[in-house]
């Protein structure tokens, strides 16, 4: 089933996306300076880590209605670090199409899904030099939870993690 919320259609993501959304990730990584990501990705190994894999909870495709371009995606799992009923999140806007409203509509759908699951919150670990993907959390709600100081790229750069948390909470009994 999908939706069309504004001038974006979600649906779940479905093994055939994920050729488009590895191209779409790979360009991500490729610019640098978001993503904690480093590693470009195979459509296999995205499609096992991300998209249908034993560790994903749910992951949501956001569409053009008219073009059926996949223009983002939002995935959550679970993180061995992280408990049971504590999703991790991950968003992804195509290059060029970012800030009309991809990240929001995606998270509208994966807010839902985490609440039919029963999770009692969602964590973002986002690198200190994020500032977009540090304003797209707080702008969906998310607060300051913890920072791992100085976590080193590849090339052995420290950049610190933050983690924000969305508490799925407000509102329910017990
Ligand atoms: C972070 C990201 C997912 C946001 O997605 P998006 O589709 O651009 O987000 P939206 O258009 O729904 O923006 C929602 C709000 O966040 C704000 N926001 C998003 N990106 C922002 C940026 N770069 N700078 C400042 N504010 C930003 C928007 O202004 C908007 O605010 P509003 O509700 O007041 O209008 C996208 O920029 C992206 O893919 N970045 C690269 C990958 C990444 O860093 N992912 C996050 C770590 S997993």
């Amino acid at each position: 089933m999908s939706t069309v919320i504004d001038t974006v259609e979600v649906r779940d993501v479905r093994a055939e996306d994920a050729a488009e959304l590895a191209e779409l990730l790979n360009a991500i990584i490729a610019q640098g300076g978001t993503t904690a990501l480093e590693v470009p990705f195979t459509p296999e190994r995205l499609a096992d880590s991300y998209l249908t894999g034993p560790a994903v909870l749910c992951c949501f495709v956001a569409l053009n209605p008219a073009s059926q371009e996949i223009l983002g995606f939002q995935t959550l799992g679970r993180y061995p670090d992280l408990p049971d009923d504590v999703g991790d999140i991950g968003t992804f806007a195509r290059i060029g199409n970012t800030q009309s409203g991809v990240g929001s509509a995606l998270f509208r759908a994966t807010r839902e899904r985490a609440l039919a699951l029963g999770l009692t919150a969602i964590n973002a670990t986002i690198r200190a030099d994020n500032a977009g993907g540090l304003a797209f959390y707080s702008r969906q709600g998310f607060r300051d939870h913890s920072v791992a100081k100085a976590v080193p790229l590849s090339d052995g750069t420290p950049v610190d993690r933050i983690s924000k948390r969305y508490s799925l909470m407000t509102g329910r009994n017990g």
